[in-house]
């Protein structure tokens, strides 16, 4: 017992020691095949563009996504980083565009099974992530998973993705309405992708945000949308990011709006911040199943 609380007290303090304000984002959905990838891959290169350290880490295990997307092939994940088979820095793959990008494996969610007694030492490493950026995009596998929506929580923005089917609606809604019940209210930026131009997205994105913010009392903070574009597949099958292989198309020049945008917000401060912050968050989920 003594051991556990001594544990719990060294996390705490290595937690306290770094102070580094990188931002941890999620790019989430309800529904799978609403453009996450595209977007969380593309995002970061427009961020990286404005002089941003932006690190990707595709967390949608078992379905190949941004590596496929960037062409490369990793030699490592994060289950080898949280495992202690390599560092942070050898994990990370720098595809196109000099974007920084690590294969999430499993790793994410095995931290929640992890012995307390490894912890330390691997929160340490992971720590290392605020060296190599300054925003840390989460893309997200789909859906209501308890461990993707506690990954949601413990972030500190999500961007919710949706489209105009009413499907990807009404399981984005599902998936806010889980994050609603778990705890602090979730900051959430809605992206509107797959429209046929900007009335539709208004259009959309209004109704969504009505509902959900009188059903569910969340604040919803609208980033913008994506014009259905032919270039998105095409950029896929060419393995060559769409704001690198179709620059001047209206899907990348609708994601390098999206990105100004985001950049733009007001800072914001978080109770949590930088990757320890959210790694205390994501970890107190740990001790909640724990003692549940
Ligand atoms: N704006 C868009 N216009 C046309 N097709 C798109 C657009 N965004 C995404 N897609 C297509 O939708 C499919 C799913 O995209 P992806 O980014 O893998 O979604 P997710 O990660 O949510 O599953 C891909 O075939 C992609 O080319
Ligand atoms: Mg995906």
């Amino acid at each position: 017992m003594r051991i556990m609380t001594d544990q719990a007290q060294n996390l705490r303090t290595l937690m306290q020691l770094n102070n580094s304000s990188t931002r941890v984002i999620t790019v989430a959905s309800g529904k799978g095949g609403v453009g996450k990838s595209s977007l969380a891959l593309n995002l970061g290169i427009a961020l990286s563009r404005q002089g941003k350290r932006p690190l990707i880490i595709d967390t949608d295990f078992g379905f190949s996504n941004i590596d496929v997307m960037l062409g490369v092939h990793p030699q490592h994940d994060l289950l080898d980083v949280i495992e202690g088979r390599c560092t942070v820095r050898e994990a990370i793959e720098t595809g196109l565009a000099g974007v920084q990008f690590i294969s999430g494996g499993s790793g994410v969610y095995e931290l929640l099974r992890m012995p307390s007694s490894q912890l330390i030492e691997v929160i340490d490493h992971l720590a290392k992530l605020e060296d190599v950026a300054d925003t840390i995009i989460f893309d997200t596998g789909a859906g209501l998973s308890e461990h993707a929506v506690w990954l949601n929580r413990a972030a500190h923005e999500t961007i919710l993705v949706i489209t105009p089917e009413p499907t990807s609606m009404v399981d984005a809604y599902a998936l806010l309405k889980m994050l609603r019940d778990q705890g602090e209210k979730p900051h959430v930026s809605l992206v509107v992708n797959k429209v046929s131009g900007v009335r539709e997205a208004q259009a959309v994105a209004q109704g969504f945000t009505r509902i959900a913010e009188k059903n569910l009392c969340v604040r919803i903070h609208s980033l913008g949308h994506i014009t259905r574009d032919m270039n998105m597949s095409n950029a896929i099958r060419m393995q060559v990011p769409i704001l690198i292989s179709y620059p001047r198309c209206t899907a990348a020049v609708d994601i390098c709006t999206l990105a100004q945008r985001y950049l733009g917000q007001p800072p914001r401060i978080v109770k949590r911040p930088g990757v320890t912050g959210f790694l205390e968050y994501f970890l107190a989920r740990k001790k909640a199943v724990r003692e549940s």
